[in-house]
């Protein structure tokens, strides 16, 4: 029987719609194939802003007028796929991506569970980074939207292991447990043990020493410490390249600590585990095949494009009770579509996922971890390449050691810290503004810092030399102009 009112949201005019998804790709590679000439940034302007502060569409407005506005949205980017972007830590994503998203929208997989195809390309990838971080066979992994996910889930394990998994059914209760990491950690640490009920306050910031790295004597008295006031132990975070240095703790050592004290290590790597591929940062990594969990970025140094983090647990065993829960509507089976057990909503909180796995294999794939090493040791070569020429620059001064991939300096204007703050933070400004280039910023013993950190394959040394040329030029203009405001 067939219901002539019965419809759809497939296109009626298919060949219209070729030419529709044609132009967009056509769209896509140019300003791909064109970053270079741009500027880093544009700020969104209020025609493009308007666009988007529209009433709820009763009626649709058909797939050109939308294909057309997304076309005109293409340039406005953060800019991280331009040679000069250098803020915060960004990946640059490649061409090729398109290629791997468009077949994962084809499929629509969801990949929560069950047997089909895009199973097999997670799995794939899991193995893979067992292999790259010689974990064990019967480990597991989770790919996930980023680090700062990846953290909570590995520290979930944690906790659920020290509770003996009562926790997942009561709660901490009166458990008193306590983390240790250090003043340099990213945010997302203390942002882990907020979720997970335990307080950020439960996560003790342990100095670090004139290497950037945790102060381990600190480390272990104030482990002692808590143990004499019954407070548990449960948790050492390291750091592989801390976000504003690039710094590594001596993970072997920290290793060794967590194993005497029978405490869980987790490592966030967010982007400079993924230095493991690199021959030259290599070396510095020893320790992290020995931790209990790991968190990392495939969309930071290894380009994959937004969002693709991953969550690595020693054992499989405690990654599954922490999160394993399988009603009756998804109960497995031998045979089926319900086969592929276990599935990775037993590994996390999410039921519902996207095929991220797709894009992350597809660039691994094409590239190989030798070129995608080659490119990080380029990087971390820009950078040191960067520190000197800011070292033979009177004007300037470097104000941290370049220890992987990132430089911190400031233009060294007259007047007071403030004053210096406030100019620093006005180059980057104008930097930014202009198109010219987009570092970020941050606070080096109170010293406003132009941080540039390169997770970027595109960018080459004659960048560095413009970027220098330019804080150098605004540095002058803006030091001898007094429009650079003291703060209140
Ligand atoms: C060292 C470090 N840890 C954690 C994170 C958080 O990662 P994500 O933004 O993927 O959640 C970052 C982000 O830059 C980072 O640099």
């Amino acid at each position: 029987m067939t219901d002539p009112h019965e419809t759809s949201l497939d296109p009626e005019d298919w060949e219209a719609f070729r030419k529709r998804a044609h132009d967009m790709l056509d769209a896509a590679l140019d300003r791909m194939q064109t970053t270079r000439d741009g500027p880093v940034w544009r700020a969104p302007d209020d025609a493009l802003k308007a666009g988007f502060q529209a009433d709820l569409p009763v009626k649709g407005r058909g797939g050109d007028a939308v294909a057309g506005q997304m076309t005109e949205l293409l340039p406005y980017g953060v800019g991280n796929t331009h040679p000069r972007f250098f803020g915060w830590v960004h990946g640059s994503g490649t061409p090729s991506q398109v290629i791997a998203e468009m077949a994962a929208v084809a499929m629509n997989a969801n990949l929560g569970g069950r047997d089909h195809g895009a199973m097999y390309v997670e799995k794939q990838v899991v193995d893979w980074v067992r292999g790259l971080f010689d974990f064990p066979a019967d480990s597991s992994g989770l790919i996930v939207s980023g680090t700062s996910v990846a953290t909570i889930i590995a520290l979930k394990a944690a906790r659920d292991r020290v509770l003996d998994f009562a926790s997942r059914t009561q709660g901490i209760g009166a458990a008193r447990l306590v983390g240790y990491t250090s003043t340099q950690t990213h945010a997302c640490v203390a942002r882990a043990f907020d979720v997970l009920g335990l307080g950020s306050d439960a996560l003790r910031k342990i100095p670090i020493t004139k290497n950037y790295q945790i102060d381990l004597d600190a480390l272990r008295e104030a482990i002692a410490a808590d143990r004499t006031t019954g407070l548990i132990p449960f948790a050492l975070i390291g750091t592989a390249g801390s976000v504003d240095l690039g710094a590594t703790d001596d993970l072997e050592t920290l290793a060794d600590i967590a194993a005497a004290e029978d405490i869980w290590f987790h490592v966030d790597g967010a982007f400079g585990a993924t230095a493991i591929l690199s021959d030259t940062v290599r070396p510095r990594l020893s320790g992290l095949s020995r931790a209990d969990s790991l968190a990392f970025d495939f969309h930071k140094w290894l380009h994959v494009t937004y969002d693709a983090g991953f969550v690595l647990l020693r054992s499989e065993e405690a990654h599954r009770r922490a999160f394993s829960d399988r009603p009756a509507y998804l109960v497995g089976a031998e045979r089926g579509l319900a086969a592929g057990n276990p599935w990775p909503v037993e590994y996390g909180p999410e039921l519902s996922r996207g095929f991220r796995a797709l894009k992350i294999w597809a660039q691994l794939a094409e590239h190989g971890t030798e070129k995608l090493g080659q490119m990080i040791s380029q990087n971390c070569a820009q950078a040191a390449y960067l520190g000197d020429l800011v070292t033979g620059a009177s004007d300037l001064e470097l104000l941290a050691p370049v220890m992987m991939n990132i430089c911190c300096f400031r233009y060294t204007g007259k007047g007071d810290v403030a004053e210096q703050n406030a100019l620093t933070d006005e180059i980057v400004i104008q930097l930014q503004l202009q198109g010219i280039a987009a570092p970020s910023t941050t606070t080096l013993d109170g010293k406003r810092a132009i941080r540039v950190n390169i997770t970027n394959h595109r960018t080459t040394r004659a960048d560095l030399d413009l970027l220098i040329r330019e804080v150098r030029r605004l540095g002058a203009e803006l030091s001898g102009n007094s429009g650079v405001a003291k703060p209140e």
